[in-house]
């Protein structure tokens, strides 16, 4: 019997696993220039938690989250997306005492079970980040310009940013109502959307059938109470002040029911139908909701296989540094096994500016070192080197290892210099 990996997920490796690491390496620095700390969640949570939070009636609730008992019976859930878990360690853990301003950020899978495509899978990685306790519209503008900084140091050159004002509970049921009314005239709607009709109009505007077939629907900005729009106006000012080009898109709503005031994507056009490579926004009742203070806090994540897709044509952003010297050490003859691997292992160990490696490479970079196979011919330990793509090979020979020597061989030029074995194997 052969096994596949699950419909929907994806094994990554080579590249594609550095180009993973880099974006996380990048946005950790990110984070870390605005304050951020990091916070790991468990993978998995009570399934209640994940429906309390992004809403009974979403779509990832109703269709695609991975529930399953355990022994005892516990319904739990694999986590969805990053929000409600971090949340629920705030309130757990008592940061909202122990950080004087807390702001956390994680990455790590999340698990939907929608239909794949390209840039959308049923395991995906996301970046994301919470900041708690601020209702200012500075700390929105602050999370826009953080998310639009990872995906553009990231290598992403065509990223929009989206915004819109989802409104509050004050001022939001007189627009879904409205909403209700426009649409209920409306014939030919999809299946999806004449049940969205009842249980939450606002995703009507999203729905990829529906939605361009009407322009002249009732638009939120014309319903915002005084405060929500004031703070809608702050935000967008404050953008605009700090050079942040967006779009403002009255089409613009969530996946997910806990969102208040703004809300936002990141959108790159190299993705095709799956656009958004980050997106977030103000949940003011989701801590209150899960049994904590009122405590208005702001979000977003992206989705990190979608931002390097997105950034695909920009490769030497994902390249590690200063490009490292391959050695290969290879051993002809019998009892060099023991001075090789020791060799080997020296090299990993050593600074660039170690004589050893100064001597070998006349370089002075990073060094990724390997070999011995003894157990192979020279000739196929060669052939391994070439693949490996050496820049050098160090040949321990039994014959020059009785002359002191070992030899280096340039693999480019095929230029070979013997120099003192003492020297670099340090016997
Ligand atoms: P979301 O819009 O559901 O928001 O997901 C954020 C990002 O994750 C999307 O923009 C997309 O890039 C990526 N993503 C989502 N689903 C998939 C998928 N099936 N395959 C690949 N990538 C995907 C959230 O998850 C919120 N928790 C964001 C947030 C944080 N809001 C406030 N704080």
């Amino acid at each position: 019997m052969k096994f596949k990996a699950p419909r929907g997920t994806h094994d990554i490796w080579g590249k594609d696993a550095e180009k993973l690491a880099r974006l996380e390496d990048f946005a950790r620095t990110i984070f870390r220039k605005y304050g951020y700390g990091e916070m790991r969640v468990p993978v998995f949570e009570d399934a209640a938690l994940f429906s309390r939070s992004i809403g009974e009636s979403t779509d990832i609730v109703e269709k695609e989250m991975y529930v399953f008992e355990d022994r005892k019976g516990r319904k739990l859930a694999l986590r969805p997306e990053g929000t409600a878990s971090v949340v629920r360690a705030y309130l757990e853990n008592g940061l909202s005492q122990a950080l004087p301003v807390p702001k956390l950020f994680y990455m790590g899978p999340m698990f939907r079970y929608e239909r794949p495509q390209a840039g959308r899978y049923r395991e995906f990685f996301q970046i994301g980040a919470e900041y708690f306790a601020n209702p200012d519209p500075t700390a929105d503008a602050e999370t826009i310009l953080l998310a639009r900084e990872i995906v553009g140091s990231a290598g992403v050159t065509d990223a929009v940013v989206n915004v819109n004002s989802l409104g509050c509970g004050k001022c939001r049921p007189a627009y879904r109502a409205e909403l209700k009314k426009y649409f209920s005239d409306k014939k030919g709607l999809c299946a999806d959307c004449q049940k969205r009709l009842e249980k939450n109009p606002l995703r009507l505007l999203d729905c990829k059938i529906d939605s361009q077939k009407f322009s002249d629907f009732p638009k939120m900005s014309g319903y915002l109470c005084d405060e929500c729009r004031g703070h809608f106006d702050k935000t967008r000012k404050l953008l605009y002040s700090a050079g942040c080009e967006f779009v403002v898109d009255d089409r613009l709503v969530r996946g997910l029911d806990y969102y208040t005031r703004t809300i936002f994507e990141v959108r790159s056009n190299a993705l095709g139908s799956q656009d958004a490579v980050a997106a977030g926004g103000r949940y003011d009742n989701l801590v209150k909701e899960l049994g904590g203070e009122h405590t208005p806090s702001v979000g977003f994540a992206l989705g990190s296989e979608r931002v390097i897709l997105a950034a695909r044509n920009a490769e030497t952003v994902f390249e590690s540094g200063a490009p490292a010297t391959r050695v290969f050490v290879a051993v002809a003859g019998q009892g060099l096994e023991e001075a090789a691997f020791k060799l080997v292992s020296q090299l990993r160990k050593d600074g660039p500016e170690s004589d050893r490696v100064k001597k070998i490479l006349t370089l002075s970079v990073r060094t990724v070192a390997e070999g011995p196979f003894a157990s192979k011919s020279l000739k196929s330990q060669m052939r391994l080197a070439d693949k490996f793509n050496a820049d050098k090979t160090v040949i321990l020979g039994e014959e020059e290892m009785k002359r002191g020597v070992i030899v280096v061989r340039d693999m480019k030029s095929q230029e070979q210099v013997e120099i003192k074995a003492e020297e670099v194997t340090g016997r």
